[in-house]
């Protein structure tokens, strides 16, 4: 275990999953953690990450300096890396020398444990106004940039070491390579938090807590339940029993296609309830955004409900009950809601809506422990097909905050047929992995002037939507390829007669959100 200690930066979850990129498990504690408590994790090293503010400010987070005599590897990045040299009796000085964005070091390679064998010269990515300007005592100043006289430095005989850099972003050359020295060179860890163990321990933990009883899911069509379903039924075998709510908002062939196949990958035993009708009625006349998103969290609690409430029932004629509800819960809600045991709560809100007391489940979430991209690659190892272990995120309100304007199901049936031409040509390019999410959104609210066949028309625009990111709490708008938007567009207007015109939305996130409600 390496902890990687937040000291405020949004660099934290990308050193942790650089970190477990070199296969070795990490895991993110607050900087307000007392180091005894770190320490009781028993840590094989500790990362100090960047932070936003300055050492020399009265609120700064700092480091307890026992954290240093206690024999853990340490590596300081940015701020923790400044954190450290104040620690250790080194000097950090406003020098207003800042430097933001690329710039090169130069690194002492030789007989160095941080850098053996890299290029002199690398060009990284800085942000910092502080400086070291004196590295503490004992260590050895092992790389200069233009902005900072002591952009590097490492102990020679204590497991100490640290860069002004982010070598955890990928504009900084050889970060990586610096990170994975660290950990192999200085701390001595090996690289073994591969997937084949994940998964035989994820498969063997859910064996323990769950024992004999019975489980439920419920499956959004998303990769992150569908893989924490699999994991589960790899556990318990068919004591696993998945629901899958239709709500009427979902894509062309989408229901079908987590009926034929997941079940067929998977073999398990799933309740879809078709619950379409039940929903467009509750929709009914709504236009507002967040209107719409708490009918559609109100009716699925109440669906879910129905549904979990028949197979508890099922299996108590059998003489069972069902005790657990599986949750695809990960790291980044954990991380983000505290890391706390409150997370889960948080989450099971927001994914089945607060189940009521009545119906008592104990979580069980496999995949707090992983990143998505980790995920996915569990998703892969169980053998899950690649349609459901790479599918793009859907959002659990569905279409319906994609027509912009009242949901009907005319509407409905307009926006699923753009959207599946979208989708369509976006595979048939091979860019699905390029690509983070492609929403097609309906302005249905919106009518515009057009001409086809000599006719004029008065129809409704489609936004196309696609963004890249490697998470959802930014994105960029994807430069997807001319020819390609041309070929989207023109399949569109032709095939769907509601619809005269194809605009690309090129906002990022943010200012912008990714849905358009
Ligand atoms: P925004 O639009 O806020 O979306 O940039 C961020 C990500 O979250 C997805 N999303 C949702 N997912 N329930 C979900 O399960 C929701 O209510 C919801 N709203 C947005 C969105 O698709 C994107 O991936």
């Amino acid at each position: 275990l390496v902890l990687v200690v937040d000291y405020g930066a949004q660099y934290a979850q990308l050193i942790a999953r650089r970190v477990r990129e070199a296969r070795v498990y990490s895991e993110i504690v607050p900087h307000t953690m007392p180091v005894e408590q770190m320490l009781a994790k028993r840590p094989k090293a500790i990362i100090l990450s960047g932070g936003p503010q300055s050492v020399y400010a009265p609120d700064a987070p700092r480091v307890d300096a026992a954290l240093f005599d206690a024999g853990v590897p340490t590596f300081g990045i940015c701020y923790g890396f400044q954190l450290m040299a104040q620690a250790l009796g080194g000097q950090v000085t406003r020098t207003g020398r800042s430097e933001f964005g690329r710039t090169v070091v130069e690194i002492e390679a030789e007989a160095t444990k941080l850098f053996a064998g890299l290029p002199e010269r690398l060009t990284i990515w800085m942000s910092h106004g502080d400086e070291v300007t004196k590295a503490p005592e004992g260590f050895r100043v092992t790389g200069r940039s233009p902005g900072a006289r002591v952009a590097a430095f490492e102990h020679p005989s204590r497991p100490l070491a640290g860069v002004q850099w982010h070598p955890e972003v990928v504009h900084s050359q050889h970060g990586q390579d610096v990170l994975r020295r660290f950990l192999y060179e200085v701390a001595g860890c090996r690289p073994t938090w591969t997937m084949v163990n994940i998964v035989d321990e994820t498969v063997e933990a859910i064996r323990a807590q769950i024992g004999g009883k019975r489980a439920i899911c419920g499956l959004s069509g998303g990769v992150d339940s569908a893989v924490a379903a699999a994991l589960v039924q790899r556990a318990i075998g068919d004591r696993l029993t998945c629901v899958f709510v239709d709500h009427g908002l979902l894509r062309e062939g989408e229901a079908e296609q987590v009926e034929r196949d997941y079940v067929e990958a998977t073999g398990v035993s799933l309740k879809v309830v078709d619950a379409a009708d039940r929903f467009l009625d509750a929709l009914a006349g709504v236009e507002d955004p967040e209107a719409k998103r708490k009918i559609i969290g109100r009716e699925f609690i109440r669906v879910f409900e129905e549904a979990a409430r028949d197979i508890v029932a099922d299996a108590g004629a059998h003489g069972e009950s069902v005790d657990f509800l599986v949750q695809g819960t990960l790291y980044p809600d954990v991380v983000e809601s505290g890391g706390g045991e409150g997370a889960a709560t948080i989450k099971s809100h927001h994914n089945v809506g607060g189940l009521p007391d009545d119906l008592q489940f104990r979580l069980v979430e496999p995949l707090r422990a992983l990143f998505k991209d980790e995920v996915r690659k569990v998703g892969e190892e169980l053998g899950l097909p690649p349609r459901i272990v790479w599918r793009h995120p859907f959002p659990g309100p569905g279409l319906a905050i994609r027509v912009v304007g009242e949901v009907t199901r005319e509407r409905l049936a307009v926006l699923r047929k753009a959207d599946a031409i979208a989708r369509e040509e976006l595979t048939a390019a091979g860019l699905d992995r390029e690509v983070w999410q492609f929403p097609v959104v309906l302005l249905a609210n919106v009518r515009s002037v057009g001409v086809q066949g000599d006719r004029r028309t008065y129809g409704h625009p489609i936004v196309l939507r696609p963004v890249t990111g490697e998470d959802a709490m930014t994105a960029d708008w994807a430069r997807l390829p001319a020819e390609l938007l041309e070929r989207i567009s023109t399949r569109i207007t032709n095939e769907v007669p509601e619809v005269n015109r194809v605009v690309l939305d090129i906002t990022s996130k943010p200012p912008g959100t990714i849905e358009w409600e």
